[in-house]
């Protein structure tokens, strides 16, 4: 094996010991992806990956989202180098990435560049483990429930301007529908929740908010959370259909950058619906 992998908690998250050039093999890289999908959040501490080197590792463990440049979109709040940054304040709430598609990004490759004097450190929920650990009668009581998702709903519970243009968008993405439960191919159950997520279809606004909001906190409990604390070179992937993520708030003009690799969805949410278009 060219990598060395160790548990950081026991229900989340393992970090891996490598050479950046022992990652590039196709054993590797299939190892790396069994990994991440029992362990949801692989770290590589101080890998100081190149952007080709990590899009190459992308390629080699799923398919490649076409998303910024040659498989690199840079996460930063600075207007100037992404016209859409009040979008990622909604990063600041634990949320899931795509549930307004059907297939939800299989997961995310994640690398510091610069980092925040303050905040800005990156936290993640196993919602496979927190399904798992559910008393029985919750197990019975959520079974047969559907969530209904909005980016509207996520922006605003991040405090996101509710400018004409902002809303103009947001309306222009319509809500999704998914069971509460996802059911996996492989059998595995997760929890589809997050701050998209507005409200329990066929029930009561409050008492639906009510579960969600108890379910949210069951989940991101400290046993089911890796938080991670950002040092130079470091590089993250995590598996998003298993886990929730959440960047801790970080000023504006921070500086900020993290240069991100997505891997396309392989799998649909359970009964997933458009609400409208
Ligand atoms: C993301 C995300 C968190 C961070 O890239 O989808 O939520 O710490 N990033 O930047
Ligand atoms: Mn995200």
């Amino acid at each position: 094996m060219s990598f060395i992998a160790s548990n950081l908690k026991p229900y989340i998250g393992s970090e891996i010991a490598a050479d950046p050039g022992g990652l590039l093999n196709r054993a590797a890289a299939g190892e790396l992806r069994e990994l991440l999908i029992s362990r949801g959040v692989l770290v590589f501490k101080g890998l100081h990956f190149t952007d080709e080197q990590q899009v190459a590792l992308a390629g080699m463990m799923g398919s490649l989202r076409e998303e910024g440049e040659r498989g690199i979109y840079k996460i930063t709040l600075d207007k100037a180098a992404n016209e859409r940054a009040d979008y990622l304040k909604g990063s600041f709430l634990w949320h899931m990435d795509g549930t307004h598609d059907d297939v939800p990004v299989f997961g995310c490759l994640l690398s510091g560049r610069v980092l925040s004097k303050t905040g800005g450190q990156t936290e993640f929920a196993n919602s496979y483990i927190a399904y798992d650990k559910l008393p029985r009668q919750t197990k019975e009581r959520i079974a047969n429930l559907r969530v209904v998702h909005s980016v509207g709903v996520s922006m605003r519970r991040a405090g996101v301007a509710e400018t004409e243009q902002n809303v103009r968008h947001w309306n222009s993405i319509p809500d999704r529908t998914h069971d509460l439960v996802w059911t996996h191919r492989s059998g595995r159950k997760s929890l589809v929740i997050g701050c998209h997520a507005s409200h329990v279809e066929g029930m009561g606004l409050e008492q639906g908010r009510e579960l969600l909001d108890e379910l949210l906190e069951w989940t991101t409990q400290p046993d089911f959370v890796y938080r991670h604390e950002w040092s130079p070179g470091d590089m993250l992937i995590w598996d998003n259909t298993g886990v929730l993520h959440r960047a801790e708030p970080y000023p504006m003009d921070s500086g900020r950058v993290m240069h991100r690799t997505t891997l396309m969805g392989e799998e649909a949410f359970s009964h997933s619906t458009v609400e409208r278009s």
